[in-house]
């Protein structure tokens, strides 16, 4: 007789004799009868041990405990009329016991792997245990589909998967690198990859057209919910194409993925410029899924008697001042609620946060003073204001100012809960600058791989635009890529214009910059962020939930207690010696 796993087992299996192997999930005694759930890779079915079909089964069920291991074998059979349990995909029928063996025994669990409020400590020191929830077994089952639709779809486009390095040199994506001491090479380091970035270009120069992987990438940098240190790209690059060619590629690869988790899906994405997208939502990735987007009221504040205000207005190119409408605010946020509205937005550098309320009877709030009633009105008409809405304004150096207003405007909507969770909103953020200042440095916003699109017509560095796109859902940055530079005169001018001497090239990428010496072809890719992908197709709040061995906040592993220290000995191999701590 075949083994059957719990999910297999239907209506249609009833009358016959199966076997099932796995874990106890719970055991009921109900005077005399024993109920057993047992559990394989998340799915659970009933067992029914009968002392008067089964005296044998019945004195073994009695012993086992929540989960121990078992194989049962018995008949299918139909639960009953009112004995059905919706909840459970067996939970029409019940395998009656006419054999039970136990495989292994448990020790009291820790923790219980179905409660949602466990403390994570304790489940991530058990991570081998939390795996075994169904809740779990659903996120890999899922994260498996994706992998595998994503390689088909890859595979029909023509793209081939090659492996990249993992000891290699340091990979320009912005982060601190993780290093590896070469034992060989004493004193001497690899870096662990932030991306295969130049190693895909290079297999471009190397003819191989499409590329792609579901690439480890590693990056030392602050952790948040949406940032682990050790993640997984779908890594894309292909020749010979423009950015329309990757975009239709991502797409058609988000369209598959979402199709194969049966989620229907718009398959023609909007496109916004980045300038767009931080005049109007302040963000980069702004969450479309809600409306609320700011609009510039400069021309009307340049007006103001309140001066702080009219010279912000004159300097239209360094400062913004942005208007942003919270419909019916004005009805749901208490006096005290909205002065916390400007404490919130202080966090983030703003001097203040002003605001008017519009009431039956005109504007009203500490700022119409400074306003003659024609801009008053003007107000009310750039903002679309209604009765019984608060408008709220941001006044600075626009950076800033696009920062704050953004964060306020999620920040409001979370409040007004008024974000649905059940829609998938993409949107596709092209024209990205080129360039960042930063401390007076100047960085390349995406890599300095990106191909810029006028370099030789600009009057600020700032404003040199790129062919560099992401793509973003539900407010997250899901991808993102570029065309990049195949021309090494052109890749010298970046340099250049980021004040990196020919040296310091040569030590960092002298490989690639040697590489598009030997005919590069035009090219150009996108990575998206599997765990990220994941994370929002599992409604989950972290990406830590869809890693099957993640790591904490404090980019430590629980379950292993990476990392650690290492005897005097390996430094001594590695040449290394530590810092007395301080
Ligand atoms: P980028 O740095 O934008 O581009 O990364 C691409 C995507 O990877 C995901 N991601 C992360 N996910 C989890 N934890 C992290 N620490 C983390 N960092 C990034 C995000 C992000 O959008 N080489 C380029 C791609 C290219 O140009 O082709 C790159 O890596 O979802």
């Amino acid at each position: 007789m075949s083994r059957k796993y719990c999910e297999d087992i239907t209506q249609t299996d009833i009358g016959n004799k199966v076997q099932v192997a796995g874990w106890v999930n719970n055991r009921r005694d109900h005077g005399g009868l024993i109920f057993i759930d047992l559990r394989d890779k998340g799915e659970v079915v009933q067992l029914v041990c009968d002392p008067t079909d089964d005296e044998l089964s019945w004195k073994t069920a009695d012993t086992v405990r929540d989960e121990y291991v078992l194989v049962a074998t018995g008949v299918v059979r139909y639960r009953g009329e009112g004995l059905e349990n919706p909840k459970l995909k067996t939970g029409k029928i019940e395998i009656v016991v006419d054999s039970l063996t136990i495989e292994n025994r448990s020790k009291p669990m820790p923790f219980d792997i179905n409660d949602p409020k466990v403390n994570d400590e304790i489940k991530l020191k058990n991570r081998f245990l939390e795996l075994r929830s169904t809740k779990m077994a659903n996120i890999f089952k899922l994260r498996h589909k994706v992998s595998l639709t994503a390689r088909n779809t890859l595979d029909k486009l023509g793209f081939i998967d090659i492996d990249t390095p993992i000891l290699t040199k340091s990979t320009p994506e912005g982060a601190r690198d993780y290093l590896v001491p070469s034992r060989v090479h004493g004193g001497e380091f690899y870096a662990l990859p932030q991306s295969p970035q130049l190693f895909k270009q290079l297999l471009m120069v190397s003819g191989f057209d499409r590329y792609y992987q579901i690439a480890k990438c590693f990056r030392d940098e602050d952790l948040r919910a949406d940032r682990q240190p050790e993640f997984t790209q779908i890594d894309v690059e292909m020749s010979f194409c423009s950015q329309d060619d990757v975009i239709a590629v991502a797409q058609r690869l988000i369209v598959d993925i979402f199709d194969a988790v049966d989620i229907n899906i718009e398959d023609n994405f909007p496109q916004i410029t980045y300038v767009e997208a931080m005049e109007k939502y302040g963000s980069d990735k702004p969450d479309v899924r809600f409306d609320m987007s700011m609009v510039d009221v400069a021309d009307i504040f340049a007006n103001s008697s309140n001066e702080i205000f009219s010279s912000i207005a004159k300097d239209t190119k360094a400062n913004r001042i942005k208007a942003l409408r919270c419909p019916g605010g004005d009805n749901i946020f208490s006096k005290r609620q909205m002065k916390g509205f400007e404490d919130y937005v202080r966090k983030f550098g703003a001097s203040g946060l002003g605001y008017f309320q519009l009431k039956e009877d005109g504007l009203k709030g500490p700022l119409t003073k400074f306003f003659e009633p024609d801009d008053l009105d003007n107000i009310v008409k750039a903002t679309q204001l209604q009765v019984g809405d608060v408008v709220f304004f941001g006044a600075g150096e626009k950076k800033l100012v696009w920062d704050y207003m953004g964060r306020l405007r999620l920040h409001l909507a979370e409040l007004m809960d008024i974000i649905p969770s059940d829609i998938y909103k993409f949107l596709w953020v092209v024209d990205f600058p080129m360039f960042e200042t930063d401390d007076g440095k100047t960085k390349a916003l995406h890599h300095p791989f990106t191909m810029p699109k006028n370099l030789d017509d600009f009057d600020h560095i700032e404003d040199i635009q790129s062919f560099a796109y992401d793509i973003v859902l539900n407010g997250v940055e899901l991808g993102g890529g570029s065309i990049r530079i195949h021309k090494k005169d052109i890749q010298d001018k970046v340099f250049e214009l980021m004040n990196i001497d020919k040296d310091e090239a040569d030590d960092k990428f002298g490989f690639l910059l040697h590489a598009l010496e030997y005919g590069a072809p035009p090219h150009g890719g996108f990575a998206m962020g599997l765990d990220r992908l994941i994370m929002l197709l599992t409604g989950s709040t972290s990406i830590r939930d869809v890693i099957a061995f993640p790591k904490t906040q404090k980019a430590q592993c629980l379950l292993t207690s990476a990392p650690s220290p290492i005897d005097k000995g390996l430094l001594d191999d590695l040449s290394l010696r530590l810092k007395p701590k301080v």
